[in-house]
């Protein structure tokens, strides 16, 4: 029997006061909306996503892994499932979720799935007992304990308002039944909108029986508003570092520990406090990542030494030590052992295993060989101010400290430059450049001119 999946996410979001739809606010580095489309994949890989406010960007954001159906008009939640009718199998059953549950687990689904593909009832709703159920749509039980409707707070009797038991907003329904219902809805009640809760009252006037499915609390978490964003990241971030833990990393301190979902991290690294892993990083196994890196979409390899320091779409090679305050921008490929010191910055430069470069350097546009020494302050200038150019250093280089390198440049296998040099012509295989002024030194000078220096002394 086939199980589709329908995600509602036309809605504002008003609460969150952003300009932003409220389905693609990230947790952990993923949107909201694909949290929910993760714990539904072991149902539907392709789920069928309701969209109509901030549409553009959100089905740009899920292009490719989700099919859409358009909302015109917020008309409500049983209006936006008949958005999505034609993705309702006949034969066959539908989940359907709000967009706006990251905590929702993809066993809770199965579970609640399996309510009327395996059980026989004609729907599922997933409930929660909630410590303050005010707003939320109460759950009204038989005698035997099915279902018998949801209540919205507002309709509510006094009576049915001390019901602690609400409706999540996610369910499962028989396709057939489903698709028969949606007709039957009508917009009379307090919001005058179309409810997706009315289809089990009339499934269950119909003689059909609606079970329900409990879950935790936490797990039933709608984001409304950013307090309950930061809550639910907070929740998935321990989730995500806990699995991390589970599989040999050590981190110091897991609540100031910041990883993305889908980063992977190898065994006994050692990741301090205060280090945020961005989507697409790779970390290697005994890495020591020290206090305070943002490391996004790179590879670190095994046995590495960060600390302090910035890594967007570069690589590092295995035992290099990189930082305190360094800065490896796109295109940046540090070798094995290398070391890349403090106040460095590296952008779209390739450098050879067991070279370094240990401090006040900028390296942009290059390639430099293996073993080679730059020295402190050198500057790889690539920007003419129109065009940017490259330079080569060979293997074994000495680039003495304040050189200028002016692209395009090359400078050879085992070369030296002199200190403060600026080297504009390249340099052969093991020659020495200085490109400098030769030093004069004027004696007695000072006192020839004591007079004009009189009244500063
Ligand atoms: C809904 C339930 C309520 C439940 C609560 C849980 C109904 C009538 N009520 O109420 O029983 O306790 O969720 O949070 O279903 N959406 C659309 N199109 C619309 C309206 C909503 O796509 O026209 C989407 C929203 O983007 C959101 C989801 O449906 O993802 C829920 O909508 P929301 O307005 O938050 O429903 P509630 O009034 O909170
Ligand atoms: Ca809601």
């Amino acid at each position: 029997m086939q199980t589709r999946v329908i995600i509602l996410a036309a809605g504002e979001g008003k609460r969150m006061r952003s300009a932003i739809p409220k389905a693609l606010h990230t947790l952990c580095g993923r949107a909201m909306a694909e949290w929910v489309m993760e714990a539904a994949r072991g149902i539907d890989a392709h789920p069928v996503v309701v969209v109509g406010h901030g549409r553009d960007a959100v089905m740009a954001a899920l292009d490719g892994r989700a099919r859409f159906a358009v909302q015109e008009s917020q008309r409500g939640t049983g209006h936006a499932v008949m958005a999505a009718r034609d993705a309702i199998p006949e034969s066959g059953a539908v989940v359907v979720a709000a967009a706006d549950m990251p905590l929702l687990g993809s066993d809770t689904l199965e579970a609640l799935a399996a309510g009327v593909t395996r059980d026989g009832f004609a729907a599922m709703a997933l409930t929660a007992i909630a410590e303050d159920p005010a707003g939320y749509g109460r759950v009204l039980r038989d005698d035997r304990g099915d279902v018998a409707g949801i209540v919205e707070h507002r309709d509510a009797t006094p009576a049915q308002r001390e019901i602690r038991e609400i409706n999540t907003s996610v369910y499962c329904f028989r396709g057939d039944l489903l698709r028969s219902l949606l007709d039957r809805l009508t917009c009379d009640n307090d919001q005058g909108e179309y409810y997706l809760t009315d289809v089990i009252g009339l499934m269950v006037r119909a003689g059909h029986r609606v079970g329900a499915l409990r879950c935790a609390p936490d797990e039933a978490l709608g984001i409304n508003d950013r307090a309950q964003l930061a809550q639910a990241e907070a929740a998935l971030r321990r989730r995500i570092n806990e699995a991390h833990m589970r599989e040999g990393v050590r981190i110091i301190d897991p609540a100031a520990t910041y990883i993305d979902a889908g980063v992977t991290i190898g065994g006994d690294t050692v990741v301090y406090p205060g280090n945020v892993l961005e989507s697409g990083a790779r970390i290697g196994s005994g890495v020591t990542l020290y206090p305070g890196n943002r490391i996004s979409a790179s590879r670190v390899g095994d046995g590495a030494t960060i600390q302090s320091s910035v890594l967007v779409e570069a690589e590092v090679g295995n035992g290099a030590t990189i930082g305190p305050f360094a800065y490896l921008r796109p295109g940046s490929k540090v070798g094995a052992g290398c070391r890349i010191g403090d106040f460095v910055e590296l952008k779209n430069a390739v450098i050879g295993d067991g070279t370094k470069v240990p401090h006040l350097t900028y390296v942009g546009d290059a390639q430099i060989g293996e073993r080679a020494n730059i020295g402190c302050g050198v500057v790889f200038v690539n920007y003419d101010g129109h065009k940017k150019h490259r330079t080569t250093v060979g293997d074994g280089a000495f680039i003495g400290c304040n050189t200028n390198l002016v692209a395009p440049v090359t400078v050879g296998r085992g070369a030296y430059t002199a200190a403060g040099s600026t080297i504009t012509e390249d340099v052969p295989e093991d020659a020495l450049a200085i490109a400098r002024c030769r030093q004069t030194n004027k004696d007695g000078w000072v006192r020839k001119h004591a007079s004009r220096y009189e009244e500063d002394i």
